[in-house]
């Protein structure tokens, strides 16, 4: 694990100075993936994809801010503000074209990515996730959670979240990874929770956008995620111009953790196709 402090500003007047640390790993070589994780889990959820993409790639897995071993910074955290993260990060990594692959909060964080830095990217990959703004109700739910995480802790959010996050199946019979799981989120920190939730509240609507996405893309779905449905990939899918869909049978909303097999089986073939 490697650590970097970010300094930016943080709007163009400069009037701000944004100080976060962030933690990374960056692994193997070839051309380079950027892995960002979804809420509130942690860059150890690719663990799978790391070990299987490292013999070709170089592999940066990095905490997004307010999370992991990164720092903790209060208030609100957009998904603009992690896509400006990132892009520090890989410009002190010496990254300057990026495959950007982001599993819900982080395909949120992608797809800002690829709106700001659209010359950076050269492959897009979006798993469990979706282009949509949060609805008015969806604002509100999140309004209750960040009170949950300041006030019960994240032991209350994990327990609330995991019968949506993971398959019945998975449920019942793999408790090691429900563990595993479950781990991440309660060593996330609340107050970290609570930024990512405000920020996702705040997020913008990337449905007309998607279309203007150039890069080839690949999005990946559990067939019964019930956070981000199917039908919010097929709705990117049919926006994004040579996009792949890959529907993973038997996952939920976390299909990198609950099918590893199929999904790197899906991700290393798209990614050899491209990089031809
Ligand atoms: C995630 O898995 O990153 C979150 O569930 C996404 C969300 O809350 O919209």
């Amino acid at each position: 694990m490697s650590k970097f402090t970010i300094e930016r500003e943080s709007d163009p007047a400069g009037e701000a100075t944004v100080r976060a640390e962030l933690a990374f790993d960056d692994e193997g070589s070839g051309p380079a993936i950027l892995l960002l994780h979804g809420y509130p889990f942690n860059r150890t959820m690719w663990r799978e994809q790391v070990d299987a993409l490292k013999r070709l790639h170089r592999v940066v897995a990095v905490d997004l801010r307010g999370h992991g071993e990164s720092e903790v910074t209060d208030g609100v955290v957009t998904m603009e503000d992690m896509a400006r993260d990132i892009k520090a990060l890989l410009d002190r990594l010496g990254i300057n074209r990026v495959a950007i692959a982001g599993l819900s909060m982080g395909g949120y964080v992608a797809l800002e990515f690829c709106h700001i830095f659209p010359t950076s990217v050269r492959a897009v990959i979006l798993a469990d996730t979706r282009a949509q703004a949060d609805t008015e109700e969806a604002k509100a739910n999140r309004a209750v959670r960040i009170e949950k995480a300041l006030h019960e802790g994240m032991a209350a959010i994990a327990d609330a979240m995991l019968p949506k996050l993971l398959t019945p199946e998975t449920m019942s019979h793999r408790p090691e990874l429900v563990e595993r799981i479950r781990k991440m989120m309660t060593t996330t920190s609340p107050r970290g929770a609570a930024a990512a939730l405000r920020g996702m509240a705040r997020r913008q609507d990337f449905r007309s956008f998607v279309s203007r996405i150039l890069a080839p893309t690949l999005l990946l779905v559990g067939r019964l995620d019930q956070i981000t449905p199917v039908e919010d990939s097929e709705f990117m899918h049919r926006e994004i111009g040579g996009s792949r869909l890959e529907i993973i049978q038997g996952a939920g909303h976390v299909s990198n953790l609950e099918r590893p097999q199929q999904f790197n089986k899906a991700l290393l073939s798209f990614l050899s196709e491209i990089e031809v």
